[in-house]
Parts: C-alpha cells; sequence; structure tokens
C-alpha cells in the first residue's frame, strides 16, 4: 500500500511537470489529450507521455503497461501518418479484448509451455491463459501493471520516458524481485530506441518485448497485406497447434516463412498446405535472426525491414536479441473500435517483437533466458523510420 501511495505521488508529479512540454508537432499530428488517460487503476495514476523530435515525429505513451499509444512518422506526401494501433483513452484500453495494443509484454514474453519451468533444480510454476499454457507473461503480467513513469531530455537533447516497475517475488509465479525500466526515446534521425534494463534477487527468467501492432498506412482501415517485408533470417522455430516451439530450428529456404527478399505480406500468407501456417492461422512465429549488421546501429544486427508503397514509410528494426517474432493480426475480428473511430480489421496491423526465443526455459538449446544476481539484463532495440 506505502509503495502504492509513493507510485502515485511520483506519477502526479511527473504528470503535472509534463504537462503541455511535448515539443514540436509535425503538420497533420493530432494529439490525444491528456486528460483521456488520467484514471486510478490498482491505486496508481495513469497518465499520457508525448516526446517529439524536431522534425515532427511524436510518440504518446501511457505508464498503463508502459503502452506505446499513437506514433507519428513522417509519410511521402508531406505530411505524417500514425503508424500503430490504438486506442483514444484508458477506458478503452481497460476494456479491449487484445491486451496487447502497444504494450511492454513480460515477465516472458510469448509462451511458456504448460506455465512451467525448472531453474537450478526447481521447477516453478506460472499462471497460465492461453491453453493451459503462460502468454505474455500472464493476465496480471507486465502489460496490466501501471508503470511510474519520467519523461526527461538526454545527454544528446532527445526526448525520452523512462518507465520502471517492480515485479515482486511470485508475481504471475516468477521467483525473484525483479527492477525492470523501459526507456523510449526519439532521436533526431526519427528513430525510436527502447532500452531496457533489469536486475533480480533471485535466479530467474526474462523475455521483455515492445508488442505494438505496426500499419504504415496510418490506418487500421486499409491492410498490412500490401506492406513489403525482409527478415533477416535463414530459419525459424516451427511450433505445436498451441503455438509452442517444437524444439525444431527449420530452414526458411523454400517455404513462405522466407521473407529474406523483400515480399509482401499478403503474397503467401494464405499459402495452403503448408502446416506452419495453418497453424499460426497465417504469420504468427518467431524468426531465428541471422545477426548482420548493415554497417549502422553498432552493438545490433537488423532484424527486418517494413516498406508501405502507398505512403512511402520504411520501417527498419535493428537489436541486439536473436529473435523477431512476427504475428500478422489475424486474430483480430473487426469488432474493435480503435483511435479515430477506426475499426482493428483482421490483418491490419503487425507484431514484430524483438525477443529470445518463445519457450527458451524449456529448450535447453534455445538462447538462455536466465538472469541471475548480480546481472543486469539489457536489450537495445531501434525502430528506424525513413522515406522512399
Ligand atoms: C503475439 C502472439 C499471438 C497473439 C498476440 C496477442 O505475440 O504471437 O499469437 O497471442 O501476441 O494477441
Amino acid at each position: 500500500m506505502t509503495r502504492n501511495l509513493i507510485k502515485s505521488a511520483a506519477a502526479v508529479l511527473v504528470a503535472f511537470a509534463c504537462a503541455g512540454c511535448s515539443g514540436n508537432k509535425g503538420t497533420g499530428v493530432v494529439l490525444l489529450p491528456e486528460e483521456a488517460f488520467v484514471k486510478t487503476v490498482d491505486g496508481m495514476y495513469t497518465g499520457l507521455y508525448t516526446i517529439s523530435n524536431d522534425n515532427g515525429m511524436t510518440l504518446q505513451l501511457t505508464n498503463y503497461g508502459a503502452r506505446i499509444v499513437a506514433l507519428w512518422v513522417p509519410s511521402a506526401d508531406g505530411g505524417f501518418k500514425d503508424v500503430v494501433w490504438g486506442y483514444d483513452s484508458i477506458d478503452a484500453y481497460l476494456n479491449a479484448s487484445d491486451k496487447y495494443s502497444g504494450p511492454v509484454v513480460g515477465r516472458y514474453g510469448n509462451r511458456i509451455n504448460d506455465g512451467r519451468f525448472t531453474l537450478d533444480g526447481k521447477e516453478y510454476r506460472l499462471t497460465v491463459n492461453e491453453n493451459g499454457n503462460q502468454l505474455h507473461g500472464g493476465a496480471g503480467g507486465f502489460s496490466a501493471k501501471v508503470w511510474n513513469a519520467e519523461q526527461f531530455t538526454d545527454e544528446d537533447g532527445n526526448q525520452a520516458v523512462r518507465m520502471t516497475w517492480l515485479s515482486e517475488d511470485g508475481e504471475e509465479g516468477y521467483p525473484g524481485n525483479l527492477k525492470i525500466s523501459v526507456t523510449y526515446t526519439i532521436t533526431s534521425e526519427n528513430e525510436l530506441v527502447l532500452d531496457y534494463e533489469a536486475s533480480t534477487d533471485k535466479p530467474t527468467v526474462l523475455n521483455p518485448t515492445s508488442h505494438v501492432y505496426y500499419n504504415l498506412h496510418g490506418t487500421s482501415a486499409k491492410s498490412t497485406d500490401t506492406h513489403l517485408m525482409t527478415i533477416y533470417a535463414d530459419s525459424f522455430t516451427p511450433t505445436d497447434a498451441e503455438l509452442i516451439p517444437t524444439g525444431e530450428i527449420a530452414p526458411v529456404e523454400g517455404t513462405p516463412m522466407d521473407f529474406r527478399t523483400s515480399t509482401a505480406i499478403g503474397a503467401r500468407i494464405e499459402t495452403p498446405d503448408f502446416e506452419p501456417l495453418k497453424l499460426g492461422k497465417g504469420y504468427d512465429h518467431n524468426w531465428v535472426l541471422d545477426k548482420t549488421s548493415d554497417g549502422t546501429h553498432s552493438g545490433t544486427w537488423i532484424a527486418a525491414e517494413l516498406f508501405e508503397p502507398e505512403t512511402g514509410i520504411i520501417m527498419k528494426i535493428y537489436t541486439d536479441q536473436p529473435g523477431l517474432q512476427f504475428y500478422a493480426g489475424q486474430g483480430m475480428d473487426g469488432k474493435e473500435v480503435g483511435k479515430r473511430g477506426e475499426i482493428h480489421n483482421v490483418r491490419s496491423g503487425i507484431a514484430l517483437e524483438t525477443q529470445n526465443f518463445p519457450d527458451a526455459p524449456n529448450h535447453e538449446d534455445f538462447p538462455s533466458a536466465v538472469l541471475r544476481p548480480g546481472e543486469t539484463y539489457t536489450q537495445h532495440s531501434v525502430y528506424a523510420f525513413s522515406l522512399k
């Protein structure tokens, strides 16, 4: 309780300190009003945070789930497009049927088989929220928490928001008090940068990721099937019918999973008789990144490039993570009404999640997701926007 009160007070201070400090806005950028995001959830205040660069690229975040709400980037017509799904109020987020529009998910992004894993000889039982498995850290995971938020200007003059959360020992079944921060920065190069940092007081597992539905048309009224996708990966991790990895690392060569050359998402997504696409009802898989650099963004490799010819918007993703989950939004049913009254239609928003492999705690030959006391987990992922 005391902890919550302190957190609430901190959130209020930040909210007041930042009223009106949102910087330059590009032509055509329509900001959501801060009032629509002020609420008390679990005894803590939620708010809306707005940061931008001198080019007008603008990010809006709420601390409910450390979540991206809007991201306005330049488009080829000289205006700006909001390239992420979202809702126009905190109430809409609380009532949404898909809880994963924009947040940081964890402790473990994607699935853990049967909601259990063994670490140092001890079995841990997690909460389960999908087919007896755990998805995205459980129903009460990071995406459902009200994080502390601090808005600041970094040493390079970029506007940033740092979200922090103390995930207590036992939260959703995970061991250890885990302190995590995720810092969102907008650079002068039109990049959205996410820096994660975490530490624990007991051995645990961790795989946080950003779960944003992107649509480079700037509206969920239009399908993302037209987006041209490149994924820098020679292989992927096939799954069973519950989307739990079988443990196999399969080559993409000669399959509809091969995005090594730029290909429209819709071109092969309905390929008949290709088992992984049948199981996923489309793309919903983890690609094993090649870890090759394009000479930019040191300390990372290029994971993917997405391009929408209609708007000319390119999004390149750089990361230091081994995997990328590409989910094509086939689970949406067109019933959710998002920002601007736009419907979230089937395949009108795609998630590209930089991550460790799903269910890695149960696969010895997958990269380790273990975090021990004294170690610091870090992740650096960059979403770089440009025009063609
Ligand atoms: C993705 C996952 C999908 C779906 C989605 C949330 O990361 O791969 O299967 O669960 O999150 O709706």
